[in-house]
């Protein structure tokens, strides 16, 4: 049986209504990544870079799963050999869809950091203003738990293991501008897996693929779906 790791972007949670990280005019939801999404940008400005992550983890009560995370649950249900889904995404659509063998690399928006004790903790509310760590008790301390730029992703013994022995690599939904995701096709490829790229537009990797489909991921994950579990 197949061993598969699938690897999805923001492009697969845009019909939701998530927006992506690279928009036309460059910018993340009217910031530069480099204002939001690094450590300096935290030092430099705690009060906006918090209230920005806060914005983005309520906004996840307004979005639902579309076809194709629901797609990719019912694959990780029914699929009878190893699966491995590791997202880049920081929001909560896969698991809300029934995705259970998955992983989070950049960090997830529902979930707070301790950089004093190194906890990390199931985070809902806003982490602007007063928080105290759960684990150390130390007063406002907590952080977005996101991977920024610079920072080590999670998981990536476990992820680079999969990719190694993997049949089948999937990328979904991903402009392959960021590294170490966007160097998992080598990885894949050079251990001997079938790679194949599903997404919008051509992305910065799409010639490292053996195959690249263009298109929407919430009608072309359904469809390759299908012809997986049909075997
Ligand atoms: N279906 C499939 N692909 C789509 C769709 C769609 N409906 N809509 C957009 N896309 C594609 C775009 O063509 C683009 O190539 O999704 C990709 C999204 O790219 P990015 O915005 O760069 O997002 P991503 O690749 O996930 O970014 C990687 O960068 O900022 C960091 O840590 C952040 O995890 C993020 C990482």
């Amino acid at each position: 049986m197949q061993r598969i790791v699938i690897l999805t972007g923001a492009g697969i949670s845009a019909e939701s209504g998530v927006p992506t990280f690279r928009g036309p005019d460059g910018l993340w939801e009217g910031h530069r990544v480099e204002d939001v999404a690094t450590p300096e940008a935290f030092r430099r400005d705690p009060v906006l870079v918090q209230r920005f992550y806060d914005l983005r983890r309520e906004a996840l009560g307004r979005v639902k799963p579309n076809a194709a995370h629901k797609a990719l649950a019912r694959l990780d249900a029914e699929w009878p050999g190893e699966l491995l889904l590791v997202t880049q995404n920081v929001d909560d659509l896969h698991e809300r869809a029934g995705s259970t063998r998955m992983l989070h690399m950049h960090g997830q928006l529902k979930s707070a950091l301790c950089p004093a004790c190194d906890g990390r903790f199931r985070w809902e509310a806003p982490l602007s203003g007063e928080t105290r760590c759960p684990a150390c008790s130390a007063p406002d301390t907590l952080r977005p738990d996101i991977v920024w730029f610079g920072e080590m992703p999670y998981h990536m013994d476990e992820i680079d293991r999969a990719l190694l022995c993997a049949d089948l690599f999937i990328s979904i939904g991903t402009s392959g501008n960021v590294y170490p995701a966007a160097g998992f096709v080598d990885l894949a490829r050079h251990a001997g897996a079938r790679c194949l790229e599903l997404n919008l537009d051509p992305s910065m990797t799409s010639g490292r693929f053996h195959e690249s489909r263009l298109g929407k991921a919430g009608d072309l994950v359904p469809e390759l779906v299908e012809t997986l579990l049909a075997g």
